[in-house]
């Protein structure tokens, strides 16, 4: 049997035009610029319109990864989409967006593993490509996060914001892919964290949506001693080291868990691509922001080795190595 691998054809990102600063915030809640600053590396949030829902951000991102991949709609036969705010409690936000392109035809599914979200559904969509089921896929990350927060917990409502990005991903043989493709994945979840990082409602809770609740210098311990052994169990995987990495394309959640897990892993500083300050923590959208960021303007090229890695509620993470 031909060996199949995923290949990321083509990334896109969007972030909607409304955008509240730090110095906003300060007017909303007890807190300040420099605070901000200095604990998350964030500066400003992107903060949905009205009238736009989840599926709507992640078709923007959707339509610009298959333009940059120069594949049309009609060929996509799976969307995975990973988001933590649907549109509606059912059917799946992906299948809004499904119709939204005018797909007709293969599945589409959501995946909830929070700010891991990405990482989880590269992962499914990676396996079932490689399974041969479906040939090209969209893997979206697509988040109204500000939705869920309390407006009026300055520990979480300065630190997240909406945004999408999304990945075209293909089956290709050896001979089509040459070098490039998913290498491996590590993912891993401890519900018995969950306490530490949660939304306070739900369907069959409380009936409601409810806010995101944490306690945050908590899961920042947590954040970097797993994703430091995620990183760690796809190096001993595929015996790549971080001096191999041309990338790091981590999750978006505070400028010093990216630094703290770099140094850990001895990734140099000039390799990493953060993009947190300009849309804070955007959760399962803050890895495809910060890939396509990295591609469109030129500093992730076809061939390069990019490592990427997510911690989120769950507690859920993991770390992927992909040859783009
Ligand atoms: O992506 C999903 C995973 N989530 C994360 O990765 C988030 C991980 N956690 C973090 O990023 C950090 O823990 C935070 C940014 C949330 C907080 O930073 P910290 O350095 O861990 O601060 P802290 O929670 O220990 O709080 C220090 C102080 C407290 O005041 P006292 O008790 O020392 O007087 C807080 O009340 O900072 C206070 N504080 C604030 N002050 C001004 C908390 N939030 C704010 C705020 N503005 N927005």
């Amino acid at each position: 049997m031909t060996n199949i691998r995923s290949v990321i054809r083509g990334t896109g990102s969007y972030l909607p035009d409304r955008i509240l600063t730090n110095e906003d915030m300060s007017k909303i809640v007890d807190t300040t610029d420099d605070w901000i600053r200095e604990r998350t590396g964030i500066q400003q949030r992107h903060i949905a319109a009205d009238d736009q829902v989840t599926s709507d951000l992640a078709v923007k991102a959707a339509e610009r990864a298959l333009a940059t991949a120069g594949i049309s709609a009609d060929q996509v036969d799976l969307i995975v989409l990973a988001t933590t705010t649907p549109d509606q409690t059912f059917p799946a936000t992906a299948t809004a967006v499904q119709a939204k392109l005018g797909i007709q035809g293969g599945a589409a599914f959501d995946v909830q593993a929070v700010c891991s979200g990405f990482l989880f559904a590269l992962t499914t969509a990676d396996s079932i490509l490689k399974n041969g089921l479906f040939k090209t896929a969209l893997v979206i990350g697509a988040e109204t996060f500000t939705r869920i927060l309390d407006w009026s917990d300055r520990g979480t409502c300065v630190l997240f914001g909406d945004g999408a990005g999304a990945v075209v991903l293909t089956a290709e043989t050896e001979a089509e892919a040459g070098e490039r493709g998913v290498l491996t994945h590590y993912i891993r979840t401890d519900g018995a964290k969950s306490e530490l990082l949660y939304v306070d409602g739900g369907v069959s809770s409380t009936g409601t949506i409810g806010h995101v609740r944490m306690i945050g210098n908590q899961v920042f311990k947590h954040a970097v001693a797993n994703i430091s052994s995620a990183i760690q169990a796809v190096y001993d995987e595929t015996g790549l080291t971080s001096n191999s990495v041309d990338w790091f394309v981590p999750h978006q959640a505070n400028q010093r868990i990216l630094n703290a897990v770099a140094k850990r892993m001895s990734l140099d500083e000039g390799k990493v691509i953060s993009t947190v300050a300009l849309h804070g923590n955007t959760s399962a959208a803050s890895i495809p922001l910060a890939l396509d960021a990295g591609v469109s303007d030129g500093r992730i090229k076809p061939g390069h080795l990019i490592l990427s890695e997510a911690m989120g509620g769950g507690f859920s993470w993991g770390a992927s190595l992909f040859r783009l």
